[in-house]
């Protein structure tokens, strides 16, 4: 008679609770060290309402799912330590990129610079108060980065180093290319789709899918097999995750998404929506789009005209069956994975939110 196989357990809301306790410990431990040296206080608290009021927490949880992916059993500290300095890498990731895209929203709340800035905006005058709040968040986004790496040795036994490093180094190297990338486009849209394709591709599939998948499964010791086959879903699924993010940027609901609606417009972000739009648009739409994207007063009523252009061109449906296509990928690489049956049960609920979010 054969033993009934062993389930390990996969309870990603038990594992988001023990990650967001790790960083609370952690930012608990930072604020008593800068009190012991009369540090100011804003920096931690900052940093701390930053992490803990908001956040889909994607990477820890696709970290833990790479963890089991690979085999590995009842989630140790390690894992733990390891997601959770991947929660502190992305607050870095996302502090400076609202200072690059020059948003005044994140997570609901006021961006780091723009809080800052209009904390200090009376006393010292807009501008000084601006270049402030810029300074501010570079700096509170160094030691968010600084952190994570403290908060991943700190729970790493001496031999997974060497396993996971690598990993560690890629994604931070392409997210900081994918971002650079990303610069250089905006405020030059073209019809050239190839290039902000790629731009999501670094800055966000291999970023927010790829990258903490492996470092979960190479934390479990995998083999080549699973991490392609960690690849195979992660990218597409990544791509249309980003694609999702750039339909969201237009069309979304702010008191949703908790981010702007107008900036990616008034930057005149090269994104895949807009590069099929450029594409396809007539004489009279290609006049609207480049005489309005990049528009640094761009106000609601040009969004809209826009957003108009965007679905008459069919733009945004293009963009839909974009996302549909990666999704499907994303899915059909899972049924050739050498994952565990509940891990890839677990993933495609995660395909599933990615991509149809509206948050
Ligand atoms: C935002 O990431 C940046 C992108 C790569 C699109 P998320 O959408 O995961 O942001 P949070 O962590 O849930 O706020
Ligand atoms: C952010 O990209 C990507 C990273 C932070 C790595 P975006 O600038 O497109 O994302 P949002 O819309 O501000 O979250
Ligand atoms: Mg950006
Ligand atoms: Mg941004």
């Amino acid at each position: 008679m054969t033993a009934a196989p062993i389930t390990p357990h996969l309870d990603l809301p038990a594992f988001r609770r023990a990650v967001d306790a790790r960083l609370e410990r952690f930012l608990d431990h930072k604020a008593r060290a800068a009190a012991d040296h009369a540090m100011p206080a804003e920096i931690l608290r900052t940093l701390r309402d930053f992490l803990l009021r908001g956040g889909k927490r994607l990477r820890p949880l696709l970290c833990a799912c790479g963890w089991h992916a690979a085999g590995g059993g009842d989630e140790p500290d390690m894992l733990v330590g390891a997601a959770a300095a991947l929660e502190m890498f992305h607050a870095f990731a996302l502090i400076h990129d609202d200072v690059m895209d020059r948003s005044a929203t994140r997570r609901g709340h006021p961006t780091v610079h723009h809080a800052i800035s209009t904390a200090h905006h009376e006393h010292r005058g807009a501008a000084t108060g601006e270049q402030l709040g810029a300074s501010a968040a570079i700096l509170i986004g160094d030691l968010a980065l600084i952190w994570s790496d403290e908060l991943l040795a700190a729970h790493l036994p001496p031999e997974r180093v060497a396993a996971v490093r690598p990993f560690v180094d890629a994604m931070r190297t392409e997210v900081m290319y994918g971002q650079y990338l990303d610069l250089l486009t905006t405020g030059r849209p073209t019809s050239d789709i190839d290039t902000p394709l790629r731009v999501i591709r670094y800055k966000t599939a291999k970023y927010t899918v790829e990258r903490p998948l492996h470092i979960g499964a190479a934390l479990a010791g995998a083999g080549p097999a699973v991490l392609d086959a960690c690849t195979a879903f992660a990218l597409p699924l990544g791509e249309a995750f980003q694609l999702r993010d750039d339909i969201l940027g237009v069309f979304g609901a702010p008191e949703q998404t908790g981010k702007p609606v107008l900036d990616d417009l008034r930057d005149g972000k090269h994104t895949v929506l807009v590069a099929l739009a450029l594409t396809r648009a007539t004489p009279e739409q290609m006049t609207t789009l480049l005489s309005l994207l990049g528009t640094p007063d761009l106000d609601a009523t040009d969004a809209a005209r826009i957003r108009t252009v965007l679905d008459a061109t069919g733009a945004h449906a293009e963009t839909e069956n974009m996302i549909r296509t990666r999704h499907r990928e994303a899915l059909t690489a899972l049924d050739h994975a050498p994952f565990p049956r509940h891990v890839t049960a677990a993933l495609r609920k995660i395909a599933h939110a990615a991509t149809s979010r509206t948050t």
